[in-house]
């Protein structure tokens, strides 16, 4: 597990969006094979999306060997306004993507956990194996976000879920942020199956708690790191200020 991060600088929220599809484009272009890239809820990601419904990002990927997962999901069904994979969905995988290389969290039913335990059947299915193992990650991309509490995925501090390793994905029965519905979330040793993990973090209102999470401070959103590379594209706005560019922590 490499545990430093490389932060990267970016002008704002359209440089973010840009800068993260290169990133993307460029873990396609690392790998001939079948790609797994694990998606992220929230509105951080929604202008990268979109970006990549748009040429010349969309004639760059491969559609029919890339699968599309999700790190988290809020139980609702799919379809609400509040559901991160319909809200992928509307972005660019209805568009772009064969049906079956969209993987959804279930969230059919009542039971986050049966639904939790189900996806991660069907990541074991996909991966072809019931133990990870590092040297083949799970994942060519896992995408994250910060909330204001530090979160990651629906991994909220303190929370039980944080602390779990023997389980891929986890039902959590409520949110300590907005919106208040039950989640299902990968565990963390699940997420950082992957050969880059990338933060996307813009915003003025993002500034104080990235500043928490890169000080160290034992908050999920700093305890989430990939095995292999961690990157956090930053803009302006969210720039912490006493820091130097482009250091790694
Ligand atoms: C979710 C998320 C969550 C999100 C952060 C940041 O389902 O809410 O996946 O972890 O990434 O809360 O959210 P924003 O991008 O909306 O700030």
């Amino acid at each position: 597990m490499s545990d430093r991060r490389q932060l990267v600088r970016v002008a704002d929220k359209a440089a973010l969006a840009a800068a993260a599809a290169e990133q993307l484009l460029a873990q396609i272009d690392a790998n001939p094979a079948r790609i797994a890239i694990c998606l992220t809820g929230g509105s951080s990601p929604k202008q990268l999306y979109e970006l990549l419904a748009t040429m010349p990002y969309r004639s760059r990927i491969p559609w029919d060997r890339v699968h599309w997962f999700v790190g988290d999901e809020r139980f609702v069904a799919a379809g609400d306004p509040l559901h991160n994979m319909t809200m992928a969905r509307r972005a660019f995988l209805d568009a772009c993507a064969p049906p079956a290389n969209i993987h959804p969290i279930p969230t059919d039913g009542t039971d986050p956990d049966a639904c939790a335990r189900r996806y991660g059947e069907e990541l074991r299915a996909f991966y072809g194996a019931d133990r990870l193992d590092p040297i083949r990650p799970l994942f060519d991309l896992v995408l994250m976000g910060i909330g204001p509490d530090g979160h990651t995925a629906s991994l909220f501090p303190g929370f039980p879920a944080l602390e779990v390793r023997d389980r891929w994905v986890v039902g959590v029965d409520h949110a300590n942020v907005a919106p208040f519905v039950p989640r299902v979330s990968l565990t963390l040793p699940v997420l950082a199956s992957c050969r880059k993990m990338l933060f996307e973090v813009a915003g003025e209102d993002k500034r104080a708690i990235l500043t928490r999470v890169l000080s160290g401070e034992n908050l999920p959103a700093n305890r989430a790191r990939s095995e292999h590379q961690t990157v956090f594209l930053i803009d302006a706005a969210a720039w912490p200020e006493n820091f130097r560019d482009q250091p790694d922590v």
